[in-house]
């Protein structure tokens, strides 16, 4: 299959803080990926860079960054610009901070119209109302004229969506886009996403929960301290684990409450970009941890067809089966 967007080592980093630190992903024509990790492993940071979004004190410092056989590390801004929303859209977790609160809801999702495609007002405001309904908000004529602050915290990520969706991308970089939400409603969203996968657009979601990874992904990347410690088809990842990260993360998650555990978190904190622990990064927190693992980072390598870990021991997770079980809800 032919991939859409390739990322190849890519490293960011803001001044002597190695926040991404050489990760490598890509996304084929109508499937999805997903990334997952702890808050500060490099997730949003990585997805950022694809767009040319990120915050002015971050740098590209490595790696190669290729849309439908364009390098988008030798666009310009104008032509990032153009890309977004376009051909790449992106939602973020935070909705309200990427509305304008002072101009109502159906008047920014028909300046996509307008702005983008040169739609006239009235066209536009229909296309908008059209968007919203087709994501699930009633009333949608009415609640055009709504601000942002009068919606919910779903509602506001259904007009997120529907801003993203209004012009037909081809891939949605969708970052966290369940997390504020309480579960019925993210249950919701997830639904909808879902049915743009089924209509043909592809995506990468980030989570820290690997719940929500199951009933949306194809295959997964799992980050750790600006790296990719684990990747592989999502069903592989979830039966048998190759790194004691994701063991952890799937003991952690929230979902493992619907199979009938309680939720474990993992040991101690993510470490500093800026003073990352000597050999592999995970091994202050690492119950598999060794003499090795204090001298030698592991290299990403593969371990079983179409699945990488970086770990000295992968063998031997791997060789544990699914003892920790299945997080899938
Ligand atoms: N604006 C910023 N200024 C300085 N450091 C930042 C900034 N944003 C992110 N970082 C650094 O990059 C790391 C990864 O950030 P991010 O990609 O946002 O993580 P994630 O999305 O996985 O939670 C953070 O832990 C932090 O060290
Ligand atoms: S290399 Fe060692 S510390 Fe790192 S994940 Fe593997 S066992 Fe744990
Ligand atoms: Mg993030």
């Amino acid at each position: 299959m032919t991939e859409l967007l390739t990322v190849s080592d890519l490293a960011v980093s803001f001044g002597e803080v190695r926040a991404v630190r050489g990760v490598s992903f890509g996304v084929a024509e109508a499937t999805t990926l997903a990334i997952v990790g702890e808050s500060g492993s490099g997730k949003s940071l990585s997805s950022l860079a694809v767009l040319g979004l990120l915050p002015a004190q971050a740098q590209v410092t490595a790696g190669s960054i290729h849309w439908d056989g364009r390098d988008l590390r030798a666009c310009g801004a104008d032509e990032l610009r153009q890309l977004r929303g376009t051909d790449i859209a992106m939602i973020f977790q935070d909705p309200l901070s990427a509305l304008n609160p002072s101009l109502t809801v159906g008047y920014q999702i028909g300046e996509m119209f307008r702005r983008r495609r040169g739609l006239g007002r009235d066209e536009a405001r229909r296309r908008a109302i059209e968007a919203m309904t087709e994501v699930g908000i009633p009333d949608a004529a009415r609640r055009a004229g709504s601000y942002p602050h009068e919606f919910s915290g779903g509602m506001r990520q259904r007009v997120m969506i529907a801003m993203a969706l209004a012009l037909d991308p081809r891939l949605l970089i969708a970052d966290e886009p369940t997390t504020a939400l309480d579960v019925t409603v993210q249950a919701q969203i997830l639904r909808l996403l879902r049915k743009r996968q089924r209509d043909g657009l592809a995506m990468i979601i980030i989570s820290h929960d690997l719940g929500v990874v199951a009933r949306t992904a194809q295959s997964v990347v799992v980050m750790y301290a600006g790296r990719a410690v684990e990747s592989g088809p999502v069903a592989d990842l979830y039966t048998v684990p190759a790194h004691p990260y994701t063991l952890g993360l799937m003991a952690a998650s929230p979902s493992a409450r619907d199979a009938g555990r309680r939720p474990q978190p993992i040991d101690g904190y993510p470490p500093d970009g800026a003073a990352l622990p000597t050999g592999c990064a995970f091994h202050p927190r690492c119950p598999f941890a060794r003499q090795r693992c204090r001298t030698e980072d592991p290299e990403l390598r593969t371990v079983a067809p179409g699945r990488t870990s970086a770990c000295h021991f992968a063998e031997e997770v791997l060789s544990r089966g699914g003892a920790v079980g299945h997080p899938r809800a």
